[in-house]
């Protein structure tokens, strides 16, 4: 088959040319979309007449065994098929003959990519959020399980304030929480139907878009048709709620990786999920939360990448729009990838209370300090002050804060009385933070059941 222009012109396009044009390598993944949507439009052909009954069951019976072929892979590309819905059509006027060229009636390939690509979309929205749901899972088994474990909590890398590892683990678990929300807002905007758009100007036969919509799962037909074959927002919104749910993945991966170090010692991943050296016989390496951090990078990249080529675009549809599928396509691979692998890390991980024990010393329980004084009636800027010179005094004394005599804390403010000592307890500093999102074992039971209760745990 030639070009689906000939009339207009003529001699073929240069082969160079043919080979930039060509979409197939990529636009062949959305072959049973196109296939979908191609039955549902000879459905609402017929309804408008255009089609006999005889004509809409030998295209279908044609559409349906060449979606076989494409399922089993015995179908065979052309080399002139520039994408998957002239290797669809052209398939099919091989299989039936003459009734083939009815089908695009109406149609353009504009309002059809349109829609296919949210088909493709919507499911693999789907696929996503249920591999976000299965990390959320694995968190919150986490957390129930490390409820005993105390950690030290940092900010800027420095040791801040003891905490309870399942408020850590809780706190990527909100973040995913809020990536699954993202998911459903952006699909219900993806759930939006093209077809029946035409061109850009809308189709010229009596084609009833509701029922083909509806037909199609689509919760509503596109309100505009230039808006219809231009827009790609569900694309970019996928992609930045992918680029997201990548930086979330990034940022456990990261501190998993310094955790797991034998300077740190908290964790030791798995040998499922760890990888050796070709070189360094005793190497145990965290290759895949790397790969985890490193893909979020590429994400990012993919969502940019689309919006700079929406950017520019004047009016409906532009031959631009052909890019927006291999950053979808690319992004769903790697969540597709990454999303288990973290899932399956996480719970195989083996965690070191001892080592996280010990390396919570006295400094982390300075703030402590201050609130002792606070309890005491000292204004807070004052109690920092005296614990901060408290530190400093210990710092100068070569001894723990808890160490030193109560003396020197008396010649710092004399508030600081022999009940002080509460101050050094890590439990006590732990559940004195039982306000709501707080590190306190009980504030975090109940955090634990909200987690455990929302909608996409
Ligand atoms: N392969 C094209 C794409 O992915 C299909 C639409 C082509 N439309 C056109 N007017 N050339 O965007």
């Amino acid at each position: 088959m030639k070009q689906l222009w000939t009339g207009r012109l003529e001699g073929g396009l240069d082969a160079k040319a043919s080979a930039l044009n060509a979409s197939l390598p990529v636009d062949r993944r959305l072959w049973a979309q196109d296939v979908r949507g191609s039955i549902a439009w000879v459905h609402a052909l017929r309804r408008a007449g255009l089609l006999t009954a005889e004509e809409a069951r030998r295209i279908e019976s044609g559409l349906t065994q060449l979606g076989e072929e494409l399922s089993s892979g015995a179908f065979v590309f052309a080399p002139t098929d520039e994408d998957i819905h002239t290797a669809v059509e052209r398939r099919l006027g091989e299989l039936i003959g003459e009734p083939a060229g009815k089908l695009h009636t109406g149609r353009s390939r504009n309002d059809q990519v349109a829609t296919d690509f949210r088909l493709w979309l919507l499911e693999a929205g789907d696929r996503i959020q249920e591999d976000v749901r299965g990390l959320q899972a694995v968190l919150v088994a986490r957390a129930e399980r490390d409820l005993g474990t105390v950690m030290p909590g940092y900010t800027h890398t420095q040791r801040a304030q003891p905490v309870l590892l399942s408020h850590w683990w809780l706190s990527h678990f909100w973040a995913l929480e809020r990536d699954a929300g993202r998911l459903e807002e952006a699909r219900s905007r993806a759930a939006v139907c093209p077809l029946g758009s035409g061109a850009l100007a809308g189709t010229a036969f009596p084609i009833d878009r509701e029922a083909l919509a509806t037909e199609l799962g689509f919760s509503s037909a596109a309100p505009n048709s230039i808006d219809a074959v231009s827009d790609r927002d569900f694309a970019a919104e996928f992609l930045f709620a992918a680029a997201l749910i990548g930086i979330h993945c990034s940022r456990m991966a990261d501190a998993l990786i310094l955790f797991s170090t034998a300077e740190f010692g908290f964790l030791e991943l798995d040998d499922a999920f760890a990888t050796g050296s070709s070189l360094m016989p005793q190497k145990k390496n965290p290759d895949l939360l790397e790969l985890a951090r490193g893909k979020s990078g590429r994400l990012i990249g993919l969502l940019t990448g689309l919006l700079a080529a929406l950017k520019g675009l004047p009016s409906a549809y532009d031959k631009d729009l052909q890019e927006d599928k291999l950053p979808v396509f690319e992004a769903a691979d790697i969540l597709g990838a990454v999303l288990p692998v973290m899932g399956g890390l996480l719970e195989t991980l083996s965690v070191n209370p001892e080592k996280m024990a010990a390396a919570i010393d006295d400094g982390m329980l300075a703030t402590d300090l201050a609130d002792y004084l606070v309890r005491k009636g000292i204004p807070f800027r004052q109690a920092h002050a005296a614990a901060g010179k408290a530190v400093r005094r210990a710092i100068e004394m070569r001894i723990g804060l808890s160490k030193m005599e109560w003396s020197e804390y008396q010649a710092i403010h004399p508030a600081f009385e022999k009940d002080l000592a509460d101050a050094f307890r890590v439990e006590s500093a732990l559940s004195r933070r039982n306000a709501l999102g707080g590190t306190a074992p009980e504030a975090v039971k109940e955090q634990l059941a909200k987690a455990k209760a929302a909608r996409h745990a």
